[in-house]
């Protein structure tokens, strides 16, 4: 744990052009310093970099950050990471707060097994190349397949011996704990061994006999699991091993490898992916490493299990694009039908690519060369929707009913999708492929986005932050879904408060005695007093996460500034509040070319802040009078009535809302 005040050390010493500038050629413009941006191919520059606000923005793609997320993003590091890449670049001492004798272990283990997976690493490694029985058997086996020397290089593959107890004898040998080999999985502790006594290499015996070996690694390029195959070259044997043996034996679940959020190949293909700002999924292993001998490197793989949340979120750090090969046979269909809705609900652009026949990436790219794999791939790409159509639409023809079905599905897929352009895009594409009207389509659509939305609003409490730093390491994918009614003003309040948070409003009120009477409370006060009274909270799940760090800074007896939130290690609170502060300066831009005098926003900041908040407080009451008015119809007798009076009840409310709204006008 780097302690907070070196971490403060730190952002003071790196200032933003200088820790950018070693990577890129800045220019001075004006205030700010303009380059090319190196997250994205461009030629001319619309990099900009404001030493004044400690940030960068990139104009064209529209990446943004302060010098620590520069160095996350560009040297794909995470926060404690680059904090150290910083702090070592500027000579700043870290020294780590101490940690407990049970973090020790746990870290000093998962030390340890990250060390057993590289010498297995390279015992596979060295069997396949150096042994006779690896050369001729599992070396024999890749050459047959095609597999060029380089990539059986590049990827680390090797071979387990037939002798089920090869591995773990040798490993002991060189002083590796069986303990050990067997929470890495390597080796399969035998029922002869009694709970409680130690474990020696008598007790283990190989979880890998007689198989090509292929690593797994994770983010960071350390090795953290096996996959090994079998060396028949059957196309498709059972999964399990019911009847024959399994096609493919991995690794299980352990301290260090967490199958739900690892994907096959990113280590490799992180690179390329930002390059590209595209990335195929693949099923395989196999189909990874051949992409890569055709020379397409940003691929990884999903490894025969179902795509998960988590997988997604570690591509959608690199890109938002992503292209989906399958297999051409059905199972392979349904599995990525599956996939496509969950990727369009992450908010990723989704194309879809199919192999003919029963192919795969891995057969399709051996029977062609290598351009023609990639001419077929640049010309068979398919958006999700025209895929999605034409498939299912073969099935129904002229059916009308089966017609309905599919378009239901469809619909169903477009209202994933987080961004509310998008989705209407695809709208109106849908609508002329499928000769539905338009606003039909747009209304099923509402409908199911409504459901989506009220969903998410229930599924997680406010998050409370603590003060470590790791903790509050969201992952900066998280996305802000478009269509939050409330939005708009909940941004205002935040730019409010993070800028003008401790200054004082004077506001008219009544006392008990129906006396007029002024009150003092600074802007911050207000805004938070008034949104708890009537238990608000914010549609905008980023903008809550804000909200509830502002309280828990103030609770801590801090008054955050702007700052603060520009430097948060959650890049998503960082990367909103740096599109904040832009906002701020957009304004004084305009004031100052048009050369008119404006009155400085710190004078009518009671009626904005005002406005702001009866301007949100109206829109909810309204979506909530919308609601009851649906749920009116289907209630009957006493309910009935009782839903009367309470829409009756909000819309006087309301009323008075708009009055006080009225009252106040802003500029
Ligand atoms: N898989 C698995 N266990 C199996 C079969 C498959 O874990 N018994 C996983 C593997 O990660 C495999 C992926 O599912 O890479 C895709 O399966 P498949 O297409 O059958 O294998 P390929 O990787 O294409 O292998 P090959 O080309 O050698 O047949
Ligand atoms: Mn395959």
């Amino acid at each position: 744990m780097i302690p907070k005040d070196t971490i403060d050390k730190i952002i003071d010493a790196a200032r933003v052009e200088d820790v950018v500038g070693e990577f890129i050629t800045l220019k001075k413009r004006g205030a700010n310093f303009l380059g090319l941006c190196p997250f994205h191919g461009e030629k001319t520059p619309s990099f900009t970099v404001s030493p004044s606000k400690g940030i960068y923005k990139c104009f064209g793609c529209g990446k943004a950050g302060t010098s620590v997320s520069f160095i996350m993003e560009h040297q794909q590091l995470n926060y404690p990471e680059a904090l150290k890449w910083l702090a070592k670049k500027y000579n700043i001492e870290i020294v780590e707060r101490e940690i407990s004798p049970e973090e020790k272990i746990l870290q000093n283990e998962k030390e340890s097994l990250y060390i057993v997976m590289q010498y297995a690493q390279r015992y596979f490694s060295n069997n396949l190349h150096n042994s006779d029985e690896g050369k001729s058997v599992g070396l024999g086996y890749f050459i047959e397949r095609g597999f060029r020397a380089d990539i059986i290089e590049k990827f680390q593959l090797g071979y387990s011996f037939e002798d089920k107890k090869a591995m773990g004898y040798e490993a002991v040998k060189n002083s590796y704990k069986p303990e050990y080999l067997v929470k890495t999985g390597l080796s399969i502790l035998s029922n002869q061994h009694k709970e409680g006594e130690p474990i020696t290499e008598k007790d283990i015996f190989d979880r890998y006999s007689s198989r090509v070996m292929f690593p797994i690694h994770d983010v960071g390029g350390r090795v953290i699991g096996f996959g090994g195959r079998i060396l028949e070259s059957d196309k498709k044997p059972a999964r399990t091993g019911s009847g024959g043996m399994a096609k493919y034996i991995n690794s299980p679940q352990t301290d260090i490898y967490d199958k739900s959020k690892v994907l096959y190949g990113l280590w490799f293909a992180k690179k390329n992916i930002q390059e590209k700002d595209s990335c195929f999924l693949v099923e395989g292993y196999t189909d990874v490493i051949a992409m890569h001998q055709a020379g397409i490197e940003n691929v990884v793989a999903s490894s025969g299990t179902s795509l998960t949340v988590e997988q997604i979120k570690s591509i959608h750090r690199f890109t938002n694009n992503i292209v989906v090969l399958f297999d051409g046979d059905s199972a392979g269909e349904k599995a990525s039908i599956r996939a496509i809705d969950l990727l369009l609900e992450e908010g990723m652009n989704v194309k879809v690519l199919m192999f003919p026949d029963n192919d795969d990436p891995d057969s399709f790219s051996k029977k062609v060369p290598a351009e023609e794999f990639k001419t077929y791939l640049e010309n068979n790409t398919q958006d999700f929707l025209a895929y999605k159509t034409r498939s299912l639409f073969n099935e129904t023809k002229n059916d009308p009913i089966k017609k309905a079905g599919v378009i239901k599905d469809i619909v169903q897929s477009i209202s994933l999708i987080p961004d509310a352009i998008i989705r209407s895009v695809y709208i109106k594409e849908c609508s002329n492929i499928m000769e539905i009207d338009e606003n039909v389509l747009q209304l099923e659509v509402n409908k199911l986005r409504r459901k989506i939305n009220s969903k998410s609003d229930f599924k997680k409490e406010p998050e409370s932050f603590t003060n470590e730093v790791e903790d509050l390491l969201l992952t900066k994918e998280e996305q802000i879904p478009a269509t939050f009614v409330t939005e708009h003003e909940e941004k205002e309040l935040l730019r409010l408060i993070l800028n003008y948070g401790n200054v004082v409003l004077e506001i008219d009120t009544e006392n008990k005695e129906a006396e007029p009477h002024v009150f003092e409370i600074t802007v911050c006060e207000y805004v938070l007093f008034e949104l708890m009274r009537d238990n608000i909270y914010f549609q905008n799940p980023i903008y809550q996460m804000v909200l509830d760090e502002y309280i828990h800074q103030l609770q801590n007896e801090n008054l955050p500034n702007i700052n603060f939130f520009i430097n948060h290690p959650n890049p998503a609170i960082s990367t909103f509040t740096i599109e904040l502060s832009s906002l701020n300066h957009d304004l004084s831009d305009k004031w100052s070319t048009f050369g008119v005098f404006i009155e400085k926003e710190i004078f009518t900041l009671k009626k904005s802040t005002q406005h702001t908040l009866y301007s949100l407080k109206e829109k909810r009451l309204n979506s909530i009078i919308s609601e009851k008015q649906e749920l009116l119809k289907t209630t009957e007798g006493e309910e009935n009535e009782t839903m009367l009076r309470e829409i009756s009840r909000l819309t006087q409310l309301k009323i008075n809302v708009n009055r006080l709204l009225g009252r106040i006008i802003v500029k």
